[in-house]
């Protein structure tokens, strides 16, 4: 067997690789660092080529493409939504992702990207906090206590001083996994017994559930003025989490409208409701918070220029980290033309 050329090799990030990364980086600091690229990637946000994203929908789920490229680099998400998946034993959230060179089109890096879209989704509401949710937030209300929770709940630690949780997860043993995870990091849980109970004296609430339907994870009356609502969970045709007259007495601030108006929670009102695109707000060309009783909504479904920034961030962090391994993924036959007679070589060899 012939030993794959220098131009074979693509630079793999595994899951076990990925948790070596974040974990010598430390959570917290990989969520802050990551967050600096978010946002700025949003703060560019006319560099890039923008489509909402190609979504493949069948009775349990969704598959979706998420590409984009600033012209330099081009990077795409495979990314899966099943609800159902977490009472089969799986993730109801699968993702991996490729960075290429636009130059010559070469993939530069393939990486795992579950653990990746978890820290990056987090990242993201919290960046968005930072500019919308009211000054000096500390509680935080998390209703939805599965995968994603966690990584909410640390990096609105790190990046917006939250200090308290309160969980609410119609399934106990969610809330009180996420409460022991969070033992010991620095933030206090407090477990509710419902939504009512755990938006008391919440300052941001955030909706992180799973299920595949139009959901009522928080009624009018469960929303005070000033907050700010981070609604994560609610990222496909017909499934959202907030009550309709909910998002008409907010502020809505979106990722990419065209994709949001398909997926987001503003799916439930006209298609010319107004909404602010995120982007706008942190480069100043568009008002965020402007008042203190104002409800803040973040209507978040997730948008490949974010991929691009974990892809960014992590392909910057390889070469001092050194966590991946060296993936024969591209053919390189001596003479560019010649592809046939490296497969004729290797039968020989
Ligand atoms: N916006 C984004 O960028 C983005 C990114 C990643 C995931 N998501 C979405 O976030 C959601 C959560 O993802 P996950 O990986 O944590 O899923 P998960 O299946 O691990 O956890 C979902 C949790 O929600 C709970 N839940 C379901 N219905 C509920 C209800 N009515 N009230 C309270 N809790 C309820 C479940 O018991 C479960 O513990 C999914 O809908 C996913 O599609 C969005």
């Amino acid at each position: 067997m012939t030993q794959p050329s220098r131009l074979a090799i693509v630079p793999f990030v595994s899951v076990d690789s990925m948790m070596k990364l974040v974990l010598a980086v430390g959570v917290e600091r990989f969520l802050t660092e990551l967050a600096a690229y978010v946002e700025e990637d949003f703060l560019r946000w006319e560099a890039f080529d923008k489509t909402p994203r190609v979504a493949s929908h069948s009775h349990d789920g969704v598959i979706e493409l998420m590409p984009t490229s600033d012209g330099t680099l081009y990077g795409f998400k495979y990314v899966n939504g099943h609800p159902k998946n977490m009472r089969e034993g799986r993730q109801t959230v699968t993702a991996f992702g490729v960075l290429a060179d636009v130059g010559s089109g070469y993939p530069m890096l393939l990486t795992e990207m579950t653990m990746l879209t978890a820290l990056r989704t987090a990242a993201t509401s919290a960046v968005a906090a930072k500019y919308l949710a009211p000054k000096g937030a500390r509680t935080m209300a998390i209703i939805g206590n599965g995968a994603q929770s966690e990584f909410q709940a640390v990096a609105f630690k790190a990046i917006v001083g939250i200090d308290t949780v309160r969980l609410y997860d119609i399934d106990r043993s969610a809330s009180e996994k996420c409460a022991r995870n969070l033992a010991g990091l620095g933030l206090e849980t407090v477990i509710c017994a419902s939504g009512q109970e755990a938006v008391e004296g919440a300052d941001i609430i955030t909706t992180v559930t799973a299920d595949k339907q139009y959901a009522t994870i928080l009624t009018d009356n469960m929303v005070g003025s000033g907050v700010h609502i981070n609604a994560v969970g609610g990222d496909c045709p017909g499934k959202t989490e907030l009550h309709r007259d909910i998002l008409l007495r907010s502020d809505i601030f979106v990722e990419y409208p065209p994709q949001t108006r398909i997926e987001g929670e503003i799916q439930q009102l006209a298609p010319d409701h107004p909404v602010t695109e995120l982007w706008q707000v942190m480069t100043g060309k568009a008002e965020g918070r402007t008042a203190s009783k104002q409800i803040t909504l973040f209507d978040s479904v997730g948008f490949a220029t974010e991929d691009f920034s974990a892809l960014r961030y992590v392909r910057d962090k390889l070469a001092s980290t050194g966590f991946y391994e060296e993936l024969d993924l591209l053919a390189d036959p001596d003479e560019p033309r010649d592809l046939f007679g490296m497969l004729l070589r290797a039968a020989k060899s």
